[in-house]
């Protein structure tokens, strides 16, 4: 892969996620090794540097750098002089001061990993900005759904719920749409603004009729911490039209997969009951995340398997 930075999936060539994805299959073994690790990235040193919480992304992150051998920094910023006031490029410049090769950011600001690549010269991988991408996401999720059904195009993939607020949502649809999958979203009308019509979906508010003959179903979180207002009338009301039951899965393929970047709202937009059944993926979503980082910081840094 030529490119220095992985800001989104939008501007990646189908070409460019085959190449992560093939790469990453060839790191999923050293993760089963009694000894994981390998020397590829030895002497380099990865900062990771996030500004909202995070438990999945920020650890597999460190797990695959250290998995190459890499020297990591953890910066966070609630302990940082950030919360004296230092600006993100003041703190990055600093940062980079201490001669790092790659930073990992999740910033609440759409754009701030594109930000850090004005002034930069450590390549930049976003972990997460705002409501635009968060492309290891759907990196990781691709992997899943090439695993378990050994194609992604001609699937059904259904994304569904908090559409509006979701990275995770975005970085999806671009992928799996170039992959030729057929994306469809459905969530209430004040969760799917008209602008997704310029995207490469269908939209279908109503949930029952969308789930038909899906092969992988994504549900995503209501981002609370992002919405500002209602945006439904109760939460009560959302369960009973949005929430994923085992009477709501039986409208989908027999071997339909559950999908879920985590964390979940148990009870929400997913019982229990689908969340640990069978069905459901989403450990091997988090499993998957440590090959692809792996692969994404070691074609980024050019190191050699
Ligand atoms: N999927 C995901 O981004 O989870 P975290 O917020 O825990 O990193």
């Amino acid at each position: 892969m030529e490119k220095k930075h992985l800001l989104g999936i939008e501007n990646l060539k189908k070409e460019e996620i085959e190449e992560i994805l093939e790469t990453s299959k060839s790191f999923i073994e050293i993760s089963k090794r009694p000894i994981k690790k390998v020397p590829v990235l030895r002497g380099k040193t990865v900062v990771n540097l996030f500004f909202e919480p995070s438990t999945r992304t920020r650890s597999s992150f460190e797990i695959a750098a250290k998995r190459l051998s890499a020297d990591v920094m953890n910066f966070s910023s609630s302990v940082s002089s950030v919360r004296k006031g230092e600006s993100l490029k003041d703190t990055v410049l600093n940062l980079e001061a201490m001669k790092t090769d790659l930073i990992i950011i999740r910033h609440s600001f759409s754009g701030a990993a594109k930000f850090l690549t004005t002034f930069c010269s450590s390549s930049v991988v976003n972990a997460g900005d705002g409501t635009h991408e968060h492309p290891t996401q759907a990196l990781l999720d691709g992997m899943t759904v090439l695993e378990k059904k050994g194609r992604l195009d001609g699937l059904k993939v259904v994304i569904v719920g908090d559409i509006l607020h979701s990275r995770v949502a975005r970085s999806d649809i671009f992928l799996f749409s170039k992959m030729g999958s057929k994306v469809v979203i459905s969530g209430p009308p004040t969760l799917i603004p008209g602008y997704f019509r310029g995207f490469p979906v269908e939209i279908d508010y109503n949930l029952d009729r969308a789930l038909e003959n899906a092969d992988v179903v994504i549900m995503l979180r209501l981002q609370k911490e992002r919405m500002q207002g209602g945006f439904f009338p109760s939460v009560r009301e959302y369960r009973q039209k949005y929430q994923l039951t085992p009477e709501r899965l039986i409208r989908t393929k027999p071997d339909a997969i559950v999908m879920h970047p985590g964390p979940i709202n148990r009870g929400i937009e997913l019982s229990s009951d689908v969340a640990d059944s069978g069905r459901s993926v989403i450990l091997e979503q988090v499993e998957k995340g440590v090959a692809v980082r792996m692969a994404v910081l070691s074609l980024l840094l050019g190191g050699e398997r």
